[in-house]
C-alpha cells in the first residue's frame, strides 16, 4: 500500500479518481491493469462513482438499474434529438451528445432531483415515514411544482420500478428510502385522484439512496445506462435512413399570422 494521503496535495488539479503512483495507472486505488478482467462494466462505474468496489448485491443491483436506463424506443427526447442531428449531417459523438443534452427535469434528470428530496427530507430523526411523505407531498403542493420521479405518459404503474423493487427487496435494497418512495406515491395519488406512479427515475432515486451514493451522481447513472441505446439508435440512423429527416407534411401547421406587407422604410 503506499503512502500517499487523500487531498494533501497543494496542487490546482487534483483527483482521488484515478491517477498514477509507482508508474501504475490506479482507479480508485487499484490498478487498471487488474482491474480489466476481473471486474464488470458496472462494478467499474460503481467503483469511480462510489469510491470501492461493490459487493455482489450491490454489483447486482447496479446492473439491474443501468439495464433499466438503456433503452426506451425511439420515442422520448433524446433519441428523437440524436438521431435528428445526426440526419443533419453531423458526427456521432455530435449526435450523442445532442441526445445527451435533452435529459433534464422531465426526462432522466429526475434521479438527481428526486434522490436530494430523499436524501434532504429523509433524515434520521424521521420516525413516522409515512406521515413524514405526507407532509412532504403537502409541502411540495402548495409550491405548485411536479414531484420528480413520480408519473408516467403510459404506466399507471412502471413496470421498470416493479421489477426494481423486486430486486431491491431481494438484494436487501429495500429499506427506509424505498419505504419514502413509495408513500409519496401513495400520498400523491391520494391528494390528486389520478395516477402519479413511482416510475424508474424515482425507484433509482431510492435505491441510489439506500446504497449511500450521492444525490448528485443520479443523472449521472441515467446518462451512463442510456448512452449505449443513444448509440445502437445512431448506428440505426446511420444504417437504415435517409439523411435530412424532417416533420412529415400534415404533421404540423403553421398558425401565425396571414400573408402581410412588410413596411417600406423612409
Ligand atoms: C413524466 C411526465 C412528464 C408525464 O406527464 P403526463 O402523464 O403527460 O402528465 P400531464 O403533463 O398530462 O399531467 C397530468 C396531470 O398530472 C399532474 N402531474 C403529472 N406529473 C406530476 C408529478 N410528478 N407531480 C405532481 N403532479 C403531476 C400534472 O400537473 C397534471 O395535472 P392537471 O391535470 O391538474 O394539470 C410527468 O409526470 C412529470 O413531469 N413527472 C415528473 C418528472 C419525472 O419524473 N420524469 C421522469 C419520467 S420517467
Amino acid at each position: 500500500m503506499s503512502e500517499r494521503t487523500e487531498g494533501s496535495s497543494t496542487k490546482n488539479w487534483r483527483t482521488s479518481v484515478a491517477g498514477q503512483v509507482d508508474g501504475k495507472t490506479v482507479v480508485r486505488g487499484y490498478p487498471l491493469d487488474d482491474l480489466i478482467g476481473n471486474v464488470s462494466f458496472a462494478e467499474g462505474i460503481y467503483l469511480v462513482l462510489k469510491g470501492e468496489l461493490p459487493s455482489e448485491k450491490e454489483r447486482k443491483m447496479m446492473e439491474a438499474m443501468l439495464v433499466a436506463c438503456i433503452d426506451h424506443g425511439i420515442g422520448p427526447p433524446s433519441v428523437v434529438s440524436a438521431r435528428t442531428v445526426y440526419s443533419g449531417g453531423n458526427p456521432l459523438n455530435a449526435a450523442v451528445a445532442a441526445g445527451v443534452l435533452t435529459l433534464g427535469d422531465h426526462h432522466g434528470g429526475a434521479i438527481e432531483q428526486c434522490a436530494k428530496i430523499y436524501q434532504e427530507q429523509l433524515g434520521a430523526d424521521v420516525t413516522d415515514v409515512t406521515a413524514h411523505a405526507r407532509q412532504v407531498v403537502e409541502d411540495f403542493s402548495k409550491k405548485k411544482k411536479r414531484f420528480p420521479g413520480y408519473g408516467h405518459k403510459l404506466y399507471k404503474r412502471d413496470p421498470r420500478t416493479l421489477r426494481i423493487l423486486d430486486l431491491a427487496k431481494e438484494y436487501g435494497f429495500s429499506g427506509r428510502y424505498v419505504e419514502f418512495a413509495v408513500a409519496i406515491q401513495d400520498a400523491l395519488e391520494a391528494q390528486s385522484q389520478k395516477p402519479l406512479p413511482l416510475n424508474v427515475d424515482g425507484m433509482i432515486a431510492a435505491v441510489i439512496s439506500e446504497m449511500g451514493l450521492s444525490w448528485k451522481t443520479g443523472k449521472g447513472i441515467f446518462i451512463i445506462g442510456r448512452i449505449p441505446g443513444l448509440v445502437a439508435h445512431i448506428v440505426e440512423e446511420w444504417n437504415r435512413e435517409k439523411p435530412f429527416r424532417r416533420l412529415e407534411e400534415g404533421s404540423y401547421e403553421y398558425d401565425g399570422p396571414g400573408v402581410r406587407p412588410v413596411p417600406k422604410k423612409s
